[in-house]
């Protein structure tokens, strides 16, 4: 039988190196001429095998480590590729220099910015969370990545963390219902998705040296989970180790972290990628697990005849160990079996397609999560939505109206083709007789730069915090209503990698700006960017609130898109608000990152099990500001009776809930129906409920659906220390249907036999 190699880029350079003289590009090739590695028909396993075969120790070594800021060696020899990686998640980063973190000063990786991860976990829309994953899949692929660094599904423990943007909320069941399709949308394209990062980094300061100290029941019932789906369900062809340690050793090369659990157990096939700079002993990254180091400090290619990433510790350091006989080769194998097949998934994948860039569906897709994403938390004598045909005279106030948010948090910062802000996606909607005017309020960061790419904006403002209150509060007198946009802004300590935040407060004295314009006018709207809770000691004062997110490029569309009313909100809270940080048992129960300190701190997660809403269904005293699943809507529903399929089942057996809704309302809407398990008696403490099942319907003003969750023994189950395994432990439970955490809109029991 006669094999064609397919046209593709990779087949085209395949026959150009490997050939060279028995067949020109673009000629077809006989499948016996070619070696085994290179025949896409050939299963993977036979392919890694071959190449690993060919591949001399030199060439082994060089594919495990990185050769630039974001590339990793390939074979020339062989005409096997480089592995690219790219951060991820929210946007394809632009390019860099080889050596530094400068900026290469392309002009055409201006990519486009979909909404940070919080607001993907918001929409609680698993088909956007694919839609998304395979948008961004596409981008990456246009710009020629293999790997996108993302996504993040590190657990909201604590309101300061600076990186909780970037994460799916502080459920782990939502984590990884909404992080598996984002991977298998990635990877439809042929791009490895890196989940990140494994595990327990959930604070920034002192990340490289936070040791964290956690119970095994709580590792596995709070930070496994979203892991573990990603691996077992969302197949993830890459997972990135945390800066952190656990147990003592960094997770980079955390022997019970990636030998035991997750290679062992969880039989992830993968490259186990180093954090940048993540890697910290050559043993250890020989022997626990480590595949791929990037990132490890070096002075670049500049000093010294050698490079400088020969001195990584899986480079020259694994070696000269191998050749002074100190190691064998089996761990290597085992790391260059996992690049390759990570490259025959990827990189010399020649059916993958050739993406898109900055496409339109790719903006439709940015602004539909945007749209969904978006929570109404407050909306007191149904001032919203605003009629933005006819609204008069509409005042704006503060800086997130005006600043661009793509530029700034760290890693996941992007340079985007375009980015519509709030106040111009007001101005674009609004009626042509409708007067929009614009007030500072407050000074944040005026700033606007991050590793050399910068937003362009001028945003210097001189007059003094009374001047700017003065201003506002005298525009806001005659206004027909006043939009006040402000919050967090991705800068140093405001949503920040490498930073958290110093408290609950909103910064730059943004409170004093809403209590005087709510003083003067009674139809205040506050819209909060951010990707973490804030307090809001004026809540009583406003009558309608928004939590917005960083959206990225369609940022102006969508908050227009809910402010008038043209999308229906069917946002829900990916995590609790506390009233108070107090509130919060990281920081009632210890210090949640310890000072900054040089030598390795130990910080005990003594909430345990007990993360977000867990906490507040327990405390009778505390009441959030705002639950987790909360989330208003411009119609409203009705909650039939839930009923039980079967009020018993087995531990190999399903029952299902059903429950009607009906949109009772004036407009169509949509609807995230959760379902949470409460099991009545166990012989271990259980949170009061837990988040099993949700699913987000739409429907017309008058319709009724029918929403249906099958649930099974998994669904019941704790993780018992004892047994170092999960347990179904028959008795009672209550199914209950829910509008969020705190809106309980029915309940029903079954047994489990
Ligand atoms: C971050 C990662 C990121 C990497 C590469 C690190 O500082 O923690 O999330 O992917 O840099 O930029």
């Amino acid at each position: 039988m006669i094999h064609f190699i397919k046209v593709s880029g990779w087949a085209l350079l395949c026959a150009g190196m490997c050939f060279m003289g028995q067949a020109s590009a673009g000629q077809t090739l006989a499948a016996q001429e070619r070696p085994v590695y290179l025949d896409p028909e050939k299963p993977v396993e036979e392919r890694v095998e071959d190449a690993l075969g060919r591949m001399t120790l030199e060439e082994k070594i060089k594919i495990i480590h990185a050769q630039s800021k974001f590339s990793s060696g390939g074979v020339p020899r062989l005409g096997i590729p480089e592995v690219w990686t790219t951060d991820g998640p929210h946007g394809i980063r632009p390019e860099v220099l080889w050596d530094e973190w400068d900026q290469a000063g392309w002009t055409n990786d201006s990519c486009v910015a979909f909404p940070a991860l919080t607001c993907l976990a918001a929409t609680w829309n698993t088909e956007l969370a694919h839609l998304y994953g395979k948008s961004i899949g596409e981008e990456a692929t246009y710009r020629g990545k293999d790997m996108l660094l993302g996504p993040g599904v590190n657990i909201y423990r604590t309101p300061l963390n600076g990186r909780n943007f970037e994460y799916i909320g502080e459920d782990p069941y939502l984590a990884a219902e909404m992080a598996v399709p984002y991977i298998q949308g990635v990877q439809e394209n042929g791009v490895a998705a890196c989940v990140k990062h494994f595990a327990l980094n959930n604070h920034e300061v002192n990340r490289h040296n936070t040791n964290v100290i956690v119970d095994e029941r709580t590792l596995h019932e709070i930070y496994l989970p979203a892991f573990k789906a990603a691996v077992q369900k969302g197949h993830a062809w890459a997972i990135m180790g945390a800066y952190n340690l656990y147990r003592n050793q960094h997770c980079c090369h955390n022997s019970f972290l990636l030998n035991d659990i997750l290679k062992e157990d969880w039989n992830f096939d993968g490259a186990v990628v180093s954090d940048w700079g993540g890697t910290h002993d050559t043993d250890e990254a020989i022997r626990n697990g480590l595949d791929m180091e990037f990132g490890t400090g070096t002075d670049g290619l500049r000093s010294g005849a050698r490079n400088a990433y020969d001195s990584y510790h899986l480079a020259f350091p694994y070696l000269e160990k191998i050749r002074s006989g100190e190691v064998g080769t089996e761990e290597l194998d085992d790391k260059v079996r996992r690049v390759l097949r990570l490259m025959f998934r990827t990189s010399m994948n020649p059916y993958r397609g050739f993406g898109s860039f900055c496409s339109e569906a790719h903006y439709s897709a940015a602004r539909q999560i945007g749209d969904e994403g978006i929570v109404l938390l407050k909306n007191e004598g149904g001032l919203l939505p605003l009629d933005l045909d006819n609204a008069g005279k509409i005042l704006v106030v503060g800086e997130n109206a005006i600043k661009m948010m793509t530029v700034g948090g760290g890693s996941s910062s992007l340079k985007v083709q375009r980015e519509i802000s709030p106040l111009d996606g007001i101005r674009e909607r609004a009626g042509k007789d409708v007067e929009v005017v614009y007030a500072r309020g407050y000074v944040g960061d005026p700033s606007g730069e991050y590793n050399g790419v910068t937003t362009g904006q001028n945003l210097q403002e001189d007059r003094s915090a009374e001047e700017l209150i003065a201003e506002a509060v005298e525009m806001a007198k005659d206004a027909d209503c006043v939009i006040f946009i402000g919050g967090l802004n991705k800068s140093w300590k405001q949503d920040c990698e490498n930073s958290d935040r110093a408290s609950l407060g909103l910064p730059y004295g943004q409170d004093d700006v809403i209590e005087a314009l709510a003083a003067v006018n009674p139809r205040l709207v506050v819209v909060n960017i951010s990707g973490n809770a804030v307090a809001m000691p004026w809540i009583d004062k406003v009558p309608a609130v928004l939590q917005a997110w960083f959206i990225g490029s369609e940022a102006g569309h969508s908050i227009a898109d809910v402010l008038s009313g043209d999308v229906n909100p069917s946002g829900k809270l990916p995590f609790t608000f506390p009233a108070r940080l107090e509130d919060c048992p990281a920081h009632l129960l210890g210090d949640y990152c310890g000072k900054s300190a040089k030598d390795t701190v130990d910080i005990e997660y003594k909430e345990g099990i007990y993360v977000g809403y867990r906490w507040t269904d327990r405390q009778k005293n505390i009441k959030p500001l705002f639950p987790f699943g909360h989330g208003l809507s411009y119609t409203s529903f009705a909650y039939g009776n839930p009923v039980v399929d079967s009020s018993s089942m087995t531990a190999d057996g399903t029952v299902t809930v059903s429950v009607d809704v009906t949109n009772t309302g004036s407009r169509e809407g949509k609807e995230v129906v959760q379902l949470y398990i409460s099991d009545r008696k166990s012989s271990l403490p259980r949170p009061v409920k837990e988040l099993k099942g949700f699913r987000k319907i739409s429907l017309v003003p008058g319709e009724t659906k029918t929403v249906s969750f099958t649930i099974s023994a998994d669904a019941l189950s704790f993780y018992d220390p004892q047994k170092h395994g999960w347990e179904a432990e028959p008795g009672k439970f209550d199914a209950i249907i829910a509008s969020s955490s705190a809106d309980i809109r029915g309940k029903v029991s079954f047994v489990l036999q």
